[in-house]
């Protein structure tokens, strides 16, 4: 897990600084690359040279080099890592980290790092136990730092052996735990690649004059959460999209493609979903439209108007006749009564794989909500959700996809 990996080893003024030989020693044989920063009292306990000897770079310690007048850049330093360990980090440059103290090298790198950085604090247990230390350490973690704990005589039940950093092989290992875990969720984020994926969003509008159309209340957040969904797995995303007031996501994976009518977004469907592996069809689509659009706004009369409708295609029935053994076929269905009776018939007659209900009688479910709440009704299965985002909801459809993608 270490194979390749930059590091860059942070040095401070501590006792334990000597144990940072044996950390590079480990990282070095596990096939890592170590660039050494230490402060200026750090070299009172470790010598540079020994340091250098082990990592085959010169140790960085001052802003310039002090035979050529070198400028040592932190900034390409913060980029050129995967990774920054402070190890052992001192009650000071723990108090300097969190308050952005910039007067030394150390600290500059710290504050210009782009990679994880990780922070093994080393010093007396009464200096740990003080609410100062404590309270620079919540900080550091707030800012999305990893403190590696220091061993059990630092924990207050157990004071024997205070004022030890964790041993370096726990350290090393909580290093190549974080790169594994990194890596694993990286391949299983690629999960869907090679894959694509038709999804509609959004409502259709379905003109009556040049002002005024029949719509519905969807915004088009569900849809586009599936999407980036979708792209973030990895899959090429067909997104064919209603008039939405939501913000499309920006992402080289989703391919967008615009509609009004229930018309439109039914002859984009069709000709993407033959070469598309799955459908996931989330759009509110109008079932009727008018029959004649007038040219002109039409005109206060002060008879009743009236307005003659004619039945929309079905894009969901539609792609449920057309779709092939390979492919996989998702739709929703919006209820307001009798759910789970509404959402099976669907679920047959437009021949899905699986049906996502939402109903409008589930507080925060449903149209324009950040959240929604879903049971996934499959032929012979049916799961209920808690309410959740619809990012997390869109994670939930996009596992229950995955499990049956062929
Ligand atoms: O966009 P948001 O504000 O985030 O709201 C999300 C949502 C409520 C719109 C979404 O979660 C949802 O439920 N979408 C489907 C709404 C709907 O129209 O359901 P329906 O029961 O009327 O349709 C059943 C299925 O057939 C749906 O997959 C629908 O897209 C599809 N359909 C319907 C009519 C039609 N003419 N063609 C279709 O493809």
């Amino acid at each position: 897990m270490l194979q390749g990996k930059k590091i860059v080893l942070g040095i401070t003024g501590s006792i334990a600084a000597y144990k940072s030989c044996l950390i590079i020693r480990q990282l070095i044989k596990k096939g890592a690359e170590v660039q050494v920063v230490i402060t200026p009292a750090g070299k009172e306990f470790i010598t540079p040279i020994t340091l250098s000897a082990l990592t085959h770079k010169p140790v960085i310690s001052e802003f310039f080099s002090q035979r050529d007048g070198t400028w040592n850049s932190h900034v390409d330093i913060g980029l050129w890592a995967d990774a920054m360990l402070i190890a052992p980090a001192t009650a000071s440059t723990i108090g300097k980290m969190a308050h952005g103290v910039a007067d030394n090298m150390l600290i500059t790198t710290y504050l210009s790092m782009k990679a994880p950085v990780f922070v093994a604090p080393a010093m007396d247990l009464d200096m740990y136990a003080h609410p100062s230390t404590q309270s620079n350490l919540r900080t550091l973690q707030s800012y999305g730092n990893h403190i590696i704990e220091p061993g059990t005589g630092f924990l207050a039940s157990k004071l024997e052996g205070k004022g030890r950093m964790e041993e370096p092989e726990n350290i090393v290992a909580q290093l190549e735990a974080f790169f594994a875990q990194a890596e694993a969720e990286q391949s299983a984020s690629q999960s869907m690649a090679g894959r694509k994926v038709l999804i509609t969003a959004g409502p259709t509008y379905e003109k009556i004059d040049p002002v005024r159309f029949i719509g519905n209340y969807s915004s088009g957040k569900m849809g586009l959460a599936i999407a980036e969904e979708c792209a973030r797995r990895g899959a090429e995303v067909e997104l064919v999209c209603g008039p939405v007031s939501a913000t499309i996501p920006q992402h080289a994976n989703i391919h967008r493609t615009d509609v009004e009518s229930a018309q439109q977004m039914y002859e984009a469907c069709m000709a993407l979903y033959p070469s598309a592996d799955a459908g996931i069809l989330s759009a509110a689509v109008a079932d009727f439209t008018p029959v004649t659009v007038a040219d002109q706004k039409i005109k206060r009369t002060g008879d009743d108007m009236v307005i003659c409708l004619k039945p929309n295609p079905d894009i969901a029935k539609s792609l449920g006749a057309i779709k092939t053994d390979r492919q996989v076929l998702v739709g929703f269905a919006l209820e307001t009564n009798d759910e789970e009776s509404n959402a099976q018939s669907k679920l047959q007659k437009k021949n899905f794989d699986f049906i996502v209900l939402n109903s409008l009688r589930d507080k925060g479910a449903g149209f324009r909500t950040d959240t929604n709440k879903i049971t996934i009704i499959t032929p012979d299965a049916m799961q209920t959700y808690p309410l959740k985002s619809k990012a997390e909801v869109a994670v939930d459809i996009i596992d229950q996809l995955q499990s049956i993608l062929k």
